[in-house]
């Protein structure tokens, strides 16, 4: 929640159904106090401003205002993008790369002219890639350009894991790591619940839940997700509506939030200038730190792997 005494701005980029959402959940959550919502489109943003107005009554104390003016961005503090191609039925997100890139070209600079000391969040897929595409054409530095990454994938795994064992999924503290797409990975070497390890966790008649098959089941069952999720209604909104309402507030109210959001490596396990999620502290300059976890030779190999699927798109794409 943000300080009431503060003016915080938030402005999100594109009004399709996860830029919608996105305005939604953090106009629920109070995430800032005003919420800027624009798109080229001008039918359909001023139509989802339209609507998220109606519902202000009902919603905590921020406004909604946005169009297809984008100097209604102007002077924010955070700047969501979610503008962008978005998968159809079938293909990766690192197949968006190409096209996303370019749409990024032409938005980057005019955005940072309305908002020249905004910390910038990218949804657009493939996030990770296009959080080192974003950093070079703008130039700003590292901690101001991050991406919701893992955070949602991460959501998704303390549901299953919490789900699987009837324990809340707050009480689950495991992360999903590395690219936000077909390389993530959970940490599940560091992974408890409550304060117990989650691999030495046993049901009530003392029988280990969490073997092998188990935990390679529940880690492919997240990074399906998408998938499964686009197949059957043609985008992912809701979950990334949250997750990035939760990133802002922890932005905005310098929580010093550990959270895995993507931001460009600088020798971070012998990896660097490549954008992957790893648990960082996050606060009102943005990723303030990333956090060595300890990780075992899996999971260390496992991020290798994730470092160089996005290394080959971004050679390929002349990032
Ligand atoms: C998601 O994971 C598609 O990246 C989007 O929901």
């Amino acid at each position: 929640m943000t300080d009431s005494a503060s003016t915080t701005k938030l402005s999100i980029v594109g009004a399709g159904s996860v830029g919608s959402s996105l305005a939604y959940a953090s106009l629920i959550r109070g995430s800032a106090n005003t919420i800027a919502l624009y798109d080229v489109n001008t039918a359909k943003v001023d139509a989802e401003v339209l609507d998220l107005g109606h519902g202000s009554q009902y919603m905590r104390e921020s406004q909604i205002i946005g169009g297809s003016d984008i100097s209604c961005v102007a002077g924010s503090d955070i700047v969501i993008i979610t503008a962008g191609a978005r998968q159809k039925p079938g293909q990766s997100r690192l197949d968006l790369a190409g096209t996303n890139v370019d749409i990024l070209g032409s938005l980057m600079p005019q955005l940072l002219e309305q908002a020249p000391n905004a910390i910038f969040m990218l949804v657009t897929n493939p996030c990770d890639v296009l959080t080192t595409a974003a950093l070079k054409i703008s130039g700003l530095p590292r901690n101001r350009v991050l991406s919701s990454g893992t955070v949602l994938d991460t959501s998704r795994l303390r549901w299953l894991v919490g789900r699987k064992i009837g324990i809340s999924p707050r009480s689950v503290h495991a992360m999903m790591v590395g690219e936000h797409g077909d390389t993530e990975f959970a940490l599940w070497s560091s992974a408890t619940i409550g304060q117990a390890p989650l691999q030495e966790w046993t049901d009530e008649s003392g029988i280990s839940v969490f073997d092998q098959a188990v935990l390679d089941a529940l880690e492919e069952e997240v990074m399906t997700s998408a998938y499964k999720v686009i197949q059957g209604k043609g985008a992912t909104n809701y979950a990334i509506g949250v997750a990035g309402a939760r990133i802002v507030e922890a932005i905005l109210g310098d929580q010093k939030a550990v959270l895995p959001v993507s931001t460009l490596l600088n020798d971070y396990h012998g990896i660097s200038d490549i954008a992957l999620s790893v648990p960082s502290v996050v606060g009102r300059q943005g990723v303030e730190r990333t956090l060595d976890f300890p990780m075992n030779e899996i999971e260390e190999a496992k991020l290798h792997k994730s470092a160089d699927a996005l290394l080959a798109v971004q050679t390929s794409l002349g990032i």
